[in-house]
């Protein structure tokens, strides 16, 4: 049932240096130790690298790469049907490789000339404000890791297919990648956590799970929807809702499954409008006046 979730592994690193990806029993990759054992060695990479320096080599299987170009090919009939133009038009500028996984070092080289976003790798879970605040320096984490061969249209953590076909197609765009930055900075601008998490909800039902009115029709451009098999077939009859600052920043959400709530923007010019300059603007107090007036 739940395609795509966005619950990350734990990372632990044990007493003798080495770095352990604690999967769930659930996991499609769980009692394949080979799989293990390379999801361990990425994490260690992750760990290990320093920004600024070239990003490590993340070693794939022909299989792995089998199951990029299989996501790729199904995601690419999907998109056409249901993703927005700009993200559209940003995919054909990245031009990602079709065939295989392409590293982060060359996802950024893509990315660099068209909107100076660059990536970062990530073991698992990076803390939020680490994560939104270097978004404002076009800088994006991401994991490098892909998921099981065995069921290709599935995830239960957002892997290298989410973070790339899903979030560096749409940094391919100048509008999408400004947005991104503004969240960055508003992720730094503000100091209390409350504030912290409604920044990061207005980012989860927008670039991660938004959906917009383009020419009639609701077309989805959070990255969320657009790199999930099968999510991006359901959304159209999930409960949508015009989008709504206070409503986006307290609506609870579980990363375990579809997102049954979302929120669509009438057209491009009123997402920048509405949520980019939220994020251009806001503070701790706007933010806990917007959460006060919802609970009044
Ligand atoms: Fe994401």
């Amino acid at each position: 049932m739940f395609e795509e979730a966005q619950y990350f592994a734990p990372v632990a690193t044990k007493d003798d240096g080495s770095v352990v990806v604690e999967l769930a029993t659930s996991h499609p990759g769980f009692a394949d130790a080979v799989y293990r054992q390379r999801r361990n060695a990425i994490a260690a990479l992750a760990l290990g690298h320093t920004p600024g320096d070239p990003i490590p080599t993340a070693e794939y299987t022909d299989e792995e790469h089998h199951v990029w170009a299989l996501v790729t090919k199904e995601l690419a009939v999907k998109h056409q049907k249901y993703a927005v133009r700009e993200f559209l038009d940003a995919t054909k500028r990245l031009g990602l490789p079709e065939d295989r996984i392409p590293q982060l070092q060359e996802v950024g080289d893509l990315l660099e000339p068209l909107t100076g976003f660059r990536y970062l790798p990530a073991a698992g879970l990076v803390p939020l404000r680490e994560f939104y605040g270097v978004l404002a320096d076009g800088l994006f984490h991401s994991t490098q890791y892909i998921r099981h061969h065995s069921v290709p249209l599935y995830t239960p953590e957002p892997d290298v297919i989410h973070e790339v076909i899903g979030h560096a197609n749409t940094l391919a765009s100048p509008r999408f990648a400004a947005l991104y930055r503004a969240a960055g900075r508003a992720a730094r601008r503000v100091e209390t956590d409350e504030a912290l998490e409604f920044v990061s909800k207005v980012f989860w039902f927008t670039l991660e799970f938004g959906v917009m009115r383009e020419d009639g029709e609701v077309r989805a451009y959070g990255a969320g929807i657009l790199s999930s098999y099968g999510e991006i077939e359901e959304f159209r009859g999930m409960d949508i809702r015009a989008l709504d600052l206070t409503a986006m920043g307290t609506t609870h959400y579980d990363i375990t499954k579809y997102q049954e709530v979302l929120f669509e923007a009438a057209s491009f010019d009123h997402l920048e409008d509405t949520v980019g300059t939220f994020w251009d603007t806001c503070d701790d107090d706007t933010i806990a006046r917007l959460l006060a007036a919802s609970s009044a």
